[in-house]
Parts: structure tokens; sequence; C-alpha cells
């Protein structure tokens, strides 16, 4: 498998099989990494991470992988370059591309990182769009794999705004590696026709499927994976809160959507979450709805079914495959 100079910016762009080998890579190179067996066949190489958004995770995971293939890295923040206000994507490209060997992006629609792409010929990697999540997914599916030992027949539930990132990116990684994918969230809230017929064409190929459902109770029976998201995701306005809190409160991961999905079932989440009040935006929200959790209550998010922090950590090795890969030797 060569999946050198590729860039990664949807899982829409990888065949089953090339998710497959970046998940054994992963798995391998964590492996590794628990034994202290150094893989630093990178030394010499810097990567550009550049973050228009907030991030805990997929900053520290771009980092943290980065130097432990021994390369340097350069966090780029809105407010410490001039992307977008004085120099447009596409020039930033071609000078970000004579300095790194790739370059990660995270910020808002997926047409700046296909833009950023086009021009800065060395891998550009998607460290989170308005539509797309993709390196979320690889950490997603490996945990997935670890804990059961397979991805094919497994029933992943996403409850939440499913046309947004994570609903999006979670239907497309399933679909291609033959996993049961249900939406469970209110109408308009549903993923967009489009992405879900294309969804459909992959399942058909993989043996996975796609539902769409408003119904908690049999969206999520016998479930294996049930998975949320916040509902109020990052750059959008202040406003949409009293609706997602309304129409999303019945879609709220509780211990008896837990009890109603299958008996091994995990609850995973792509993280941050709301769970309880020890949040400033937790309080804020707790003030103005009178509410104590939003997407997952904290007896599941603290449950020893919750797989959370597992997922989390999964993100560096997963990144860790995606660069190794993309960068080859
Ligand atoms: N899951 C995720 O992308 O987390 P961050 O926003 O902290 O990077
Ligand atoms: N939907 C969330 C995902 C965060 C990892 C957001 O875009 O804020």
């Amino acid at each position: 498998m060569n999946l050198k100079g590729r860039h990664f910016l949807t899982l829409k762009d990888y065949s089953p099989e090339e998710i497959g080998y970046l998940l054994d890579l992963a798995a391998d190179l964590k492996e590794k990494k628990k034994k202290g067996i150094p893989v630093d066949s990178h030394r010499g190489k810097n990567v550009a991470l550049i973050f228009e958004k907030t991030s805990t995770r997929t900053r520290c995971a771009f980092e943290v992988a980065a130097h432990d293939l021994g390369m340097g890295t350069t966090y780029l923040e809105p407010a410490g370059s001039q992307i977008g206000r004085k120099e447009s994507i596409a020039d930033t490209a071609r000078v970000l591309g004579r300095m790194y060997e790739g370059i990660e992006y995270r910020g808002f629609g997926q047409e700046i990182v296909e833009e950023l792409a086009k021009h800065a010929g060395v891998p550009v990697w998607n460290g989170l769009t308005n539509q797309y999540h993709p390196t979320q997914m690889l950490a997603d599916l490996l945990t997935v794999r670890e804990h059961f030992g397979r991805l094919k027949g497994i029933k992943l539930v996403y409850m939440g705004d499913a046309r947004y990132n994570m609903g999006n990116s979670l239907m497309v990684a399933c679909s291609k590696m033959g996993l049961d994918f249900v939406a469970c969230a209110p109408k308009e809230y549903f993923p967009a026709e489009e992405l879900v017929e294309e969804c459909r064409e992959y399942a058909l190929c993989s043996g996975g499927s796609v539902t769409l459902t408003e119904d908690v109770e049999q969206g999520t029976r016998g479930a294996d994976v049930v998975y949320t998201d916040v509902w109020v995701s990052m750059g959008e306005p202040d406003h949409v809160w009293e609706e997602r809190i309304r129409r999303l409160t019945p879609y709220k991961v509780t211990k008896a959507v837990m009890d109603n999905a299958g008996p091994e079932a995990i609850f995973l989440h792509c993280l941050p979450a709301f769970h309880d009040l020890k949040t400033a935006i937790g309080k804020e929200m707790s003030a103005r709805f009178g509410i104590t959790d939003m997407e997952v209550t904290d007896e599941v998010f603290q449950s020893p079914c919750s797989k959370v922090f597992d997922e989390a950590e999964n993100r560096m090795h997963t990144i860790k495959a995606v660069m190794a890969a993309t960068l080859g030797d």
C-alpha cells in the first residue's frame, strides 16, 4: 500500500482497503509506543498546523505524533498568521509548501482545505471542517475494532445533529467499512440526501447499511456503539442553542438508551462533551435553560461502557499513521 503524497481531506477519497491499512499502521505504531520502541523515521521533516478553530485533542495529537516521528511542528493560530485576511489560501499554501513537508488545517468550509491541498504541493490533512472530521473517524474505527475485534456488522448509532461534520463523517466511515450506521435525530437534522445516497452506494459494496430514523427506541435497539457529539458546533451562532436543546433533548444518551442498546454496547463521543456543569458553557446553559447536562448524562459518560478516553488516545496513534503514510519514508 503506497499512500505517499496523498492528501487526507475526507474518507470519501479513501478505499476500504486504504482505510484498513491506516488502521493497521496505527495499531502497529500504538503497540510500538507502548513498548517504548521509537519510530522516529521522519527526522528532519517539518509540518505546519493551522487552527482557525480551537482544539485540545487534534492539536496535541498532531504535535505529539509529529514529535514521536522525529518531526518539527509550527502551530499557527488565527491571530498569529495572515491566512485569509492579508493573504489568500492559495498563496498561503504555496508559501507553506516551500517550507513544510505537510500541512494540517482546521477551520470552516471544506472548500478551504481543498484549496490548500490544490496549491500546497505537499500532503494536506483535514483536522476538522464544518463538513468532515476524517482523522476523528480513524480513531473511532480503531477504538471500535479494538473493542469488538471487527468492524463489519457493528451497529453504530449517531444521536444528535447528523447534518454536520460528525454525522457526515461517521456515515461515510461506517458505510465504507461495512458497519450498520443509524442516524437517530429529528428529521430536519438528517444528513443531506445526496451524501446519504453516496453512502448507500458504499454500503452496497461493503455489506453495511445506512438508516435514518427519528425513533430513539427503534434506532438504538441492540446497538453496539452509541455515539453523540455536542449539540452546537464550533463557529455556530449563539442563538441556535435554544432550538438545539429543545429539539435534541429527546436524543440525549441516557441510561435508558444504553439499556435499550446491546448488552455489550459501548458509548463514544469525539469530545469535548457537556455531561456536567464543570465548564463555562455548561454553567451558562444551566443558568439560561435550567439543564444539568446536554448530549449525554454524567451517569453514562462516567460508566464502564464509556470508552471516550481510549478513543481520545487513539487520535494520536491514528494521526501518526496518516502522517507517516502520506509523507512516506
Ligand atoms: N475531537 C476533537 O477534535 O477534539 P478537539 O476539538 O479538542 O481537537
Ligand atoms: N461537531 C463538533 C466536533 C468537535 C470535535 C464541532 O464541530 O465543534
